[in-house]
């Protein structure tokens, strides 16, 4: 059983194929209608799309002034993107550690990690759970840093306070790689509050050149980071049925969560709490102490289950090591989460008798014990 799969349907081809057949493949009017749809749905007052969850990353820390020998406090427990994005900039992550329950970059061990040379705080939603940005946003006001939030996985979430993940005016960044709640294949969205930025961002990702300027002519360093209008088609065709896809998410969640209640030792995703929603992405469980996990993925692979050990820790992946000196030890709740967290096949189609083929066959790797 796969991990992931893409639901994709008749709406995705005509969209992709009206495109192909207008001639018009890039730059296209598909690109402000993708932003402006993203826009309304979440309810953000802008949105920029792009060529990855990356790049929207790499550009929304360049908007909010990151630069040369700058530190940007984040979460060694992501994606290695969120981190690699500082340093494409010559700025330094900084890792500070997690919330045991949320698994969630944790506001006090971030404002203890603040130095003068601070410029960010890169808050991660971690497996679609909302990061506590009211605290990151007043600890931001307190030290005159800017905020970006990497929302890659977190599409569909929704913070206790009212706003969607992705609202709150901050840049945010969604990706849309082809596990993700909504896919273009590889692509982007950046939402955000200020004209200023978006301004900034919409050229950085077209080479620098401003949208009142003549042909070829830029007033600034740019890239190449645009998302094609075949892209912002399919983006348009996921939107229209993203309820559906994650409601899809949500139900497999709670099946998961149903038929894994009770396993001595397991843990489970999070439940939501304080009016916090969880935007479903991954099932992840942490194994019990006593399995190891790399083990349990090979017994696993042999029962017909894929599997996957999600997330290593950023700090102890050997670039990191190597770059910034980082040894184990200096983030424990991260790197105890990291060595026991598995993700299970997940996607918005998996039936009831599959999930229940994945957790006889999680029941019968632990019960096998030590692997
Ligand atoms: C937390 C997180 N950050 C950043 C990214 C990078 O997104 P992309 O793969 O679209 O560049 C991802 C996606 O894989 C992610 O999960």
């Amino acid at each position: 059983m796969p991990l992931a799969r893409p639901v994709l349907g008749e709406a995705e081809e005509q969209g992709v194929l009206e495109v192909l057949r207008s001639g018009q493949l890039s730059l296209g009017p598909r690109l402000e209608e993708f932003e402006r749809r993203f826009a309304a749905r979440l309810r953000a007052p802008l949105a920029c799309a792009v060529s990855s969850g990356t790049a929207g990353l790499h550009l929304a820390l360049r908007a909010v002034g990151v630069s040369d020998g700058d530190e940007v406090v984040t979460s060694p427990f992501s994606f290695v993107a969120s981190a690699n994005a500082a340093i494409y900039e010559r700025a330094r992550p900084i890792f500070a550690d997690i919330d045991r329950r949320t698994l969630n970059l944790d506001p006090e061990a971030a404002a203890a990690a603040i130095t003068p040379r601070t410029r960010a705080l890169l808050p991660v939603h971690i497996f679609g759970y909302p990061a506590e940005m009211p605290a990151f946003e007043s600890l931001a006001a307190r030290h005159g840093l800017g905020i970006v939030e990497d929302a890659c996985e977190a599409l569909g979430a929704r913070h206790g306070d009212g706003p969607a993940v992705g609202a709150r005016g901050n840049p945010a960044v969604f990706g849309f790689y082809a596990n993700k709640q909504l896919t273009t294949g590889e692509g982007g969205m950046v939402t955000l509050g200020s004209a200023e930025h978006k301004q900034r961002i919409d050229s950085e990702r077209n080479q620098g050149r401003a949208p009142d300027m003549g042909w070829l002519d830029h007033d600034r360093l740019g890239f190449n980071y645009r998302l094609s209008d075949i892209a912002c088609a399919l983006g348009i065709a996921q939107l229209e049925r993203l309820d559906g896809m994650l409601a899809g998410r949500a139900r497999a969640a709670g099946l998961y969560r149903e038929a894994l209640a009770g396993l001595e030792g397991l843990e489970l995703p999070c439940p939501d709490s304080a009016g916090d929603e969880r935007g479903w992405f991954v099932f992840v469980v942490q194994l019990p102490a006593w399995v190891e996990r790399d083990g349990a993925v090979g017994a696993l692979a042999g029962r017909g289950i894929q599997s996957k050990p999600y997330l290593p820790a950023i700090h102890l992946m050997s670039f990191y090591r190597e770059r910034f000196g980082h040894r184990p030890g200096e983030f424990p709740v991260c790197e105890d989460v990291a060595a026991r967290s598995l993700a299970l096949p997940f996607f918005p189609g998996i039936t009831e008798g599959q999930i229940e083929r994945v957790c006889d066959a999680l029941r019968a790797v632990l019960a096998d014990g030590p692997t």
